[in-house]
């Protein structure tokens, strides 16, 4: 490469046209209409700085769905850059399946111990003490559900093989993660490759006052249960809000109720907390919310603070245990990845950990949820296209009604929603993204007050597109 080319590469100064036309035809985007792309004017970042990320063409945009919901400190946090830096200095990569490294220890060390701190108003300490690495979301789903079938085979319960899920669950893009998952806009395509599993219904709580008994569903759910209760390996699930299908709030206490037939029926409960977790609804680990320790947890998005890919999975001892034997045996984790625990990944991982602490992260996300909610409520709530809000801490869905005032046309009706967000994009430089008929916000969890009244006042102003014809 020249050396012109490079130091235009650097200073971002490439002719925008030029790097937007390869853009869109070499760089294949994840869930992303090619052709419709290539009709587009790609936003191509340059630099991200807070809450803002900026394109090559010097504009500045409000980074509304925290970069696919894993952003913590905003962008380029200067304490979480320094610590990839001195990291990289030190160590890039050194593989977990032979040799082990500082950051590994001290990040699951930490980890372990501040999810004690999240439990510890329950009856027992938690043991979920083992740390077990991997690349994202969907590859920590993926270990715990191997974890989940390797377990109960060791165990000698080798008919424990299946799944029990929930409607409307997404668990990640892998065949285990997809099988797990449940919106089929998603997975159908693939259908015939996935394996089976049992679904169960996802009881939703939108307002967290309103509780609404879920008695049919809990016997519904005993039932699925009890009829297959030596099949099921273990039941898997996100705890207090459904991600992808559109921010679904799970009834108050039903984990409790899960966690009840799991230790009825001898099954594992697997939380499903890559979204959820890292106090993206207020604690570390979301199932804390409710005091309910699950066997296996799932983290990815937030562990890092947004900045890199990272996945763990959690277990507890009762879990870890059924692996312990001599080689010969092969009981050890039939798991692995390269990257896995690479040390840049957990040197920024510790500093994201210690400054959730110093700077009160939790507390943060409580009292900007409530100015959010009541930011929205009062800018559109009462406008009759808009349904009723769903949030837990700072994850938020809103329905955009079809003109026949459903609230729950998802995937069918999305071109409302869509060019709303295109609207708040354009017109505001606020990026949103939705998911079928829902309006996503998940903001950087630092987001301050003046943040969230542009983002409210962006999504204000794009209700104006619904009253205009479609193009
Ligand atoms: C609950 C949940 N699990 C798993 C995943 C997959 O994570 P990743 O995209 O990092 O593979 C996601 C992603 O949105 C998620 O919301």
């Amino acid at each position: 490469m020249s050396d012109d080319r490079t130091s235009s590469r650097l200073l971002g100064l490439r002719d925008y046209s030029k790097l937007a036309e390869q853009d869109q035809n070499i760089v294949w985007h994840p869930y992303t209409q090619m052709q419709e792309y290539a009709q587009s004017e790609p936003i191509i970042i340059r630099r991200g700085e807070g809450p803002y990320l900026f394109d090559v063409r010097r504009r500045r945009f409000l980074d509304a769905y925290g970069s696919m919901w894993c952003n913590v400190w905003g962008h380029s946090h200067p304490e979480l850059v320094k610590a990839i830096q001195q990291q990289a200095a030190q160590l890039c990569h050194a593989s977990l399946f032979t040799v082990s490294h500082v950051g590994a220890v001290d990040f699951a060390n930490m980890l372990v111990d501040a999810i004690k701190q999240d439990f510890r108003f329950a009856d027992e300490a938690p043991s979920l003490s083992h740390v077990f690495y991997s690349d994202n979301g969907s590859t920590a789903v993926e270990v715990a559900m191997k974890m989940a079938l390797q377990y109960q085979n060791q165990i000698g319960q080798i008919n424990r093989t299946q799944f029990l899920t929930f409607h409307s669950g997404y668990h990640g893009d892998t065949f285990g993660a997809m099988s797990a998952s449940s919106i089929d806009v998603f997975t159908q395509k693939f259908a015939p490759s996935l394996f089976k599993t049992h679904h169960a219904t996802y009881p939703v709580q939108v307002d967290p006052d309103e509780h609404e008994s879920t008695r049919h569903i809990e016997m519904q759910l005993e039932a699925l249960i009890a009829g297959r209760s030596d099949k099921i390996a273990a039941v898997v699930i996100e705890p207090v809000i459904q991600a992808a299908s559109g921010m679904r709030p799970l009834a108050e206490d039903y984990l409790g109720k899960i966690k009840k037939y799991c230790r009825e029926y001898d099954i594992l409960l697997i939380t499903d907390e890559v979204f959820t977790g890292f106090c993206r609804t207020g604690p570390l680990i979301a199932s804390s919310t409710e005091l309910v320790e699950p066997d296996i947890v799932c983290l990815g998005k937030g562990i890092t603070g947004g900045m890199v890919g990272m996945g763990v999975t959690v277990a507890n001892d009762r879990v870890y245990n059924a692996f312990k034997g001599e080689w010969k045996d092969m009981r050890q984790l039939l798991h692995g990845h390269t990257f896995s625990g690479n040390p840049i990944a957990c040197a920024v991982a510790i500093r994201n950990l210690e400054m959730i602490y110093e700077e009160k992260l939790k507390e943060n996300v409580k009292s900007r949820a409530r100015e959010l909610n009541y930011a929205l409520r009062r800018a559109i709530g009462g406008h009759e296209r808009v349904g009723q809000i769903r949030q837990r801490g700072l994850a938020v869905g809103i329905p955009i009604k079809d003109r026949e005032g459903n609230e729950d046309a998802g995937y069918e009706a999305r071109d409302d929603a869509n060019r709303m967000c295109q609207h708040a994009i354009e017109a505001s430089r606020v990026l949103l993204r939705p998911l079928g008929n829902v309006i996503t916000i998940v903001p950087p969890l630092n987001i301050e007050t003046e943040q969230i009244d542009e983002i409210v006042n962006a999504i204000a102003k794009s209700l104006e597109v619904l009253d205009a014809k479609p193009e």
